[in-house]
């Protein structure tokens, strides 16, 4: 499959670009019922080309969130919040209109610290803020482009070491409306992927870390890593390869976990953000 599209890939859905960076709209197909499977494999072409796709106007409850998630791939299950009572491949992410701080409010790619990170997030919105509340992406894909064929030919062979590491932060269950849980054995294992990875789909090299959760290079020390480190956490974040996503309560976003980093913006305060989180487990990354 290649990363560029064409008016025949898509028999059975409609995309439409949102951004230049990343992100469309899909459009005609109803997720609660049977999708078909040629519907699949365009929504999967959607995702090669544009990395992020939103669906509006979808009624998902966790199990039927959960049953369209699963014509994706085996469901991972969060390690660090209890799902929901319906699905146990659904969790909630919640911030209340009490509380100040949010999840997922830095760049990062989901639970890269497992040793087969989700290839997709589908991340539905439940009940969503009048104002605000945006997912940012930037695209990796933009990034590694960017980069001249040098440059990443050095990087090409490296391997990073991802720790969740979050313990403390996660050891306070039921302080807002999610349900936390440590659990050490998860969150203090190392895991190192390579730095260049190769997409299963389009056979594309591109760069794979982020600064929530990358420590260091493999055979490096912490201290070591640092300079290189830090010059590719502020390259992989330009504003040229960022776009953003408006919610409302409804929609469904899928996202490819290994080609975007995102963050969710906490742009809002005194409003309930109530979202439902599955994500479907990836392969091992396959070096560049
Ligand atoms: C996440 O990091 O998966 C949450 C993203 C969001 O709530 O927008």
């Amino acid at each position: 499959m290649s990363t560029t599209e064409t008016s025949t890939d898509y028999e059975t859905i409609t995309v439409s670009p949102l951004n230049g960076a990343c992100g469309a709209e899909v459009a005609g197909v109803d997720l609660t019922g049977e999708v078909a499977p040629q519907t699949v494999a365009e929504i999967i072409k959607a995702l090669d080309v544009h990395s992020v796709v939103r669906f509006r106007g979808q009624e998902l409850s966790p199990p039927a969130q959960e049953r369209f998630a699963a014509r994706f791939g085996e469901l991972a299950v969060y390690p660090f919040a209890e799902p929901t009572a319906e699905s146990q491949h659904v969790f909630p992410i919640i911030k209340t209109a009490e509380q100040t701080e949010n999840f997922g409010g830095a760049w990062h790619s989901d639970s890269a610290y497992l040793d087969t990170p989700p290839s997709y997030t589908m991340l539905y919105g439940v009940k969503t803020p009048e104002v605000g509340g945006h997912t940012l992406f930037t695209s990796q894909r933009l990034v590694t482009a960017d980069m001249t064929s040098g440059f990443l030919d050095e990087l090409t062979g490296m391997r990073v070491v991802y720790r969740a590491g979050n313990v403390p932060r996660y050891d306070r269950v039921d302080r807002d409306g999610m349900h936390h849980q440590s659990n050490p054995e998860v969150a203090e294992r190392d895991v190192d992927h390579p730095l260049v990875r190769v997409h299963p789909n389009t056979g594309e090299r591109f760069l794979f870390l982020s600064r929530l959760h990358t420590r260091r290079f493999k055979g490096m020390t912490e201290e070591e890593s640092r300079p290189l480190l830090d010059q590719l956490f502020s390259m992989q974040i330009r504003a040229e390869y960022a776009s953003w996503m408006d919610w409302e309560d409804g929609q469904l976003t899928i996202w490819d976990n290994r080609i975007v980093l995102h963050y969710a913006l906490n742009n809002y305060q005194n409003e309930l953000r109530h979202m439902h989180r599955t994500t479907v487990l990836g392969e091992v990354p396959l070096a560049g």
